[in-house]
């Protein structure tokens, strides 16, 4: 239950309950870098949906279950977080691993990465003629199919790389695989949007906090901003609208993957900078101050903490958390340590007055 109540409390003006949310779709990395950035999301979210591009990529069931205990050793005591581990989808994968790899509950999705399309994907698939049988596989168990939904031939255009994806890939694959399971991560456009909501119950799009915030005017005018750049990048104003709008529908298809992406500040401020956000430290309160904008709040729960349960088959938690409107703006950090390492905090540019509690 979402519950907007007014607080007497001296700096609050409004909180809200939620079921504790879950992110369905996260990069932690490894290493050092694991071990900062785990507690960013461990801290708000019972459960991630944890991305398979390291390098090597996870790709057997024994990777992932090597990953996961990595992860789950890098969690600071007192801390409760599941990792919902993803394989990476090669020309080479062997259906029989990702079948026990499933039956033994380890892995609760395979991750789809054009070759090239993004951050540590040189691994990924070249050719979907390859993957047919591991595709049927995961239909005939229900096992979904997570998909960077980007084309990477060099003479389209990047702000349409994700609309070309969706007509000359997913649309005849969805096709030649009945009864495949799909998630469309990270969607970014109107046309990711129709398409998701064309697509019946096997088919659902999580999107990011920072799509909903940024259009590509906020990462290239006045100077290129560096912490602003992902993949899919960012597109126009109109896109960002529709985002908007489907995330805070509550139509089920649609639920929150925040794509926190942490690089080395080194890496990002660099002639040759790495795409991704890094959001797990304020993704909550930017959501909710998005959601307030949308005169949406009683449907942040839907976003974040049911639907996405609700597409993986899963429960939902059944704790809850609260977030609190203070009268003075949040802060957060700037950067967070990584080992000898930084990695900056998405910032808005705006003040924003949404906390969780506790
Ligand atoms: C991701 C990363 O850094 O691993 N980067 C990003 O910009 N989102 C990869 C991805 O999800 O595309
Ligand atoms: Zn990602």
């Amino acid at each position: 239950m979402t519950s907007l109540a007014p607080s007497p409390a001296a700096n609050l003006t409004a909180s809200l309950t939620l079921r504790r949310p879950d992110d369905w779709h996260l990069h932690l990395r490894d290493g050092a870098m694991l071990a900062a950035v785990l507690p960013e999301t461990a801290r708000h979210f019972a459960r991630a949906i944890i991305m398979p591009n390291l390098v090597p990529p996870v790709a057997t069931g024994a990777e992932a279950a090597a990953y996961r205990d990595r992860i789950l050793a890098a969690l600071p005591e007192g801390m409760a977080f599941e990792p919902l581990m993803t394989l990476y989808l090669t020309e080479t994968t062997d259906p029989a691993d990702v079948r026990a790899a499933a039956a033994s509950g380890l892995v609760k999705a395979v991750k789809l990465y054009p070759a090239g399309a993004t951050t540590n994907s040189h691994g990924g698939v070249r050719d979907l003629d390859k993957v047919r049988a591991v595709l049927e596989t995961m239909a005939e168990i229900a096992l979904p199919l997570c998909v960077h939904g980007e084309v990477t031939t060099p003479e389209v255009d990047i702000f349409d790389r994700e609309a070309v994806f969706i007509d000359t890939v997913l649309d005849p694959l969805r096709r030649a695989t009945p009864g495949l399971r799909v998630v469309m991560e990270h969607v970014t456009t109107t046309q990711g949007v129709a398409y998701a909501r064309a697509g019946g119950p096997d088919l659902a799009a999580t999107i990011t906090t920072h799509h909903l915030i940024l259009n590509r005017n906020h990462l290239l005018v006045g100077g290129i901003r560096p912490h602003y750049y992902c993949l899919p990048v960012a597109k126009r104003e109109e896109h960002r609208l529709a985002l908007r709008a489907a995330a805070t529908s509550g139509e089920g298809r649609f639920f929150l993957g925040t794509d926190s992406a942490p690089h080395p500040d080194r890496l990002k401020e660099h002639p040759c900078g790495c795409a991704g956000c890094f959001t797990a430290t304020n993704t909550l309160s930017l959501l909710a101050h998005v959601f307030e904008e949308e005169g949406a709040l009683d449907r942040l729960e839907a976003f974040a903490s049911l639907n996405g349960p609700a597409f993986y088959r899963l429960p939902a938690n059944e704790d809850r958390i609260v977030l609190e409107r203070r009268a003075a703006p949040v802060t957060f950090p700037a950067k967070i340590a990584a080992g000898d390492e930084w990695v900056t905090v998405f910032d808005p540019g705006f003040p924003v007055h949404w906390a969780v509690a506790g």
